[in-house]
């Protein structure tokens, strides 16, 4: 595909919401507050932090940059710049898209479940659920089922069309409405007692609380919620203009994603903390977290929450349609420019094969007994939470590692300088690079070492 064929974003802020469209997700939404009560607040949050600047911001920058310059998808992108040793970098992150996409969709079909819920209570009145119920509601093969097909061909129908117009419009109107509602969520939960019991919970790290385990899944979580390591972000900023700042669109991403992943966090927790019999509920199933602990703050304490709660839903259900459209772009773009398909068979055919794995992750949850138990790593019970595990904390940390390689050493200085728009190295160009020839691999490299040879950190 030629630069001069190509659709471009509109302006920045149309790259800017739709990768952070792409970003923020269940990443946010779902996995973040639930990881971060599995590993017990502070120490998480700040590794998290940490890597977000460390890692996130200069490899988003070198994502871009492989994107942009090429305008090309992943495969291609690495092709063309490093040759065919380079391409599996680009199949790599195909692979880690597919694995993403195949629960991603499950979690997403909860959300579908969850607005049903509250409309139903918008009209006929709440009723707190028993403990339990959320657990019922995975156990349900069935559902899982439908509810995942639905969110497939949501997605399916928007690759289809095409990202263009369709993707920069709707995030331009979804991004900000879920911000809005998001901050109105936070000013609410803080007029509630448990409030400071949550942000000291979030804020005060403890690193004696941190299992080994949670620094790579902070780290992980960190490529996860910023789309980095596969791939997406060469893909949408191959339509990034080239007169557009690679450095402040990446800023306006991670900055974004990382206040909405906080607010999320805060309002969540504070809502655990203030309603009694909460954590009850959450015990068994934190990884239903956001679909258990909101609705209890919208019938209960929030003014206008019968209103909300449904609205929240489509908000959550859009959040996660604007992540797996990137996702469907990365696997199905494969296919368009590589094997030459057109876009409605390689969409049909990556829908396909990602949703026999979505069936599997969606059964895993209690319907299947066998596909209940799978384990590969501990403490990781069953399809979905080993395929999230092997995805996020694995594939896309991997997948980071040799971006940044290929970016700081492959194309080095002269050419990140020229597609940087630099005509000499600044300080902050300097930082930025060996960020990424160094600073950024190591990290990656030295904690996939010390969890593999089973070092403890704490
Ligand atoms: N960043 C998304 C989220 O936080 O929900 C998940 C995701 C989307 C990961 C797209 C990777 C990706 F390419």
């Amino acid at each position: 595909m030629t630069h001069s064929g190509r659709d471009n974003w509109g302006s920045r802020i149309g790259f800017v919401l739709a990768a952070a469209g792409s970003a923020v997700g269940l990443g946010n939404l779902w996995k973040f507050p639930y990881l971060t009560w599995d590993n017990n607040g502070g120490a998480f949050v700040l590794v998290y932090l940490l890597a977000v600047v460390i890692i996130g911001l200069p490899l988003m920058m070198s994502e871009i940059l492989v994107g942009r310059s090429t305008q090309l998808s992943p495969v291609p992108a690495f092709t063309k710049l490093g040759g065919r040793r380079w391409s599996g970098v680009g199949w790599l992150g195909v692979a880690s898209g597919a694995v993403i996409q195949s629960y991603y969709m499950v979690i997403a079909g909860w959300s579908l479940r969850s607005f049903v819920q509250c409309l139903g209570w918008s009209i006929k009145g709440y009723v707190t659920p028993a403990d339990g119920d959320f657990d019922a509601f995975l156990s349900n093969g069935s559902l899982q089922i439908g509810l995942t097909l639905l969110f497939t061909l949501f997605t399916a129908i928007i690759v289809y069309r095409g990202i263009g117009g369709g993707i920069e419009k709707a995030t331009k109107v979804l991004m900000p409405a879920l911000l809005a509602i998001l901050l109105y969520l936070v000013f609410t939960t803080f007029t509630m007692e448990g409030r400071n019991e949550a942000l000291a919970k979030i804020f005060i790290p403890d690193f004696s609380k941190l299992p080994r385990e949670g620094f790579l899944e902070a780290v992980g979580q960190a490529f996860f919620s910023l789309s980095l390591g596969l791939g997406a972000m060469i893909a949408y900023g191959s339509y990034l203009g080239k007169k557009e700042s690679i450095f402040k669109s990446a800023l306006w991403v991670v900055v974004l994603d990382t206040i909405v992943a906080l607010l999320c966090c805060i309002a969540m927790f504070t809502i655990i903390y203030s309603v009694p019999g909460l954590q009850n509920r959450i015990s068994g199933s934190t990884i239903g977290m956001l679909f258990i602990t909101l609705p209890d703050l919208f019938y209960t304490k929030m003014p206008g929450g019968i209103l909300l709660g449904p609205l929240f839903f489509v908000l959550v259900a859009f959040a996660a349609l604007s992540s797996t459209i990137s996702l469907g772009e990365v696997t199905t773009s494969l296919l368009i420019d590589q094997k030459g398909w057109r876009r409605s068979h390689a969409t049909l055919a990556t829908t396909s094969v990602v949703f026999i794995g979505s069936i599997l992750a969606a059964l895993s949850l209690g319907a299947s007994g066998i596909l209940s138990s799978f384990s590969l790593f501990e403490g990781k019970e069953g399809v979905l939470s080993t395929l999230d595990h092997l995805a996020a904390n694995w594939m896309l940390p991997t997948g980071g590692f040799l971006i940044t390689l290929f970016v700081g050493w492959k194309l080095g200085r002269k050419f990140c300088m020229d597609e940087l728009g630099l005509e000499k190295p600044n300080l902050a160009f300097t930082v930025w690079l060996w960020i990424v020839r160094v600073v950024a691999p190591a990290a990656v490299l030295i904690l996939l070492i010390n969890v593999i040879m089973g070092k403890d950190f704490s």
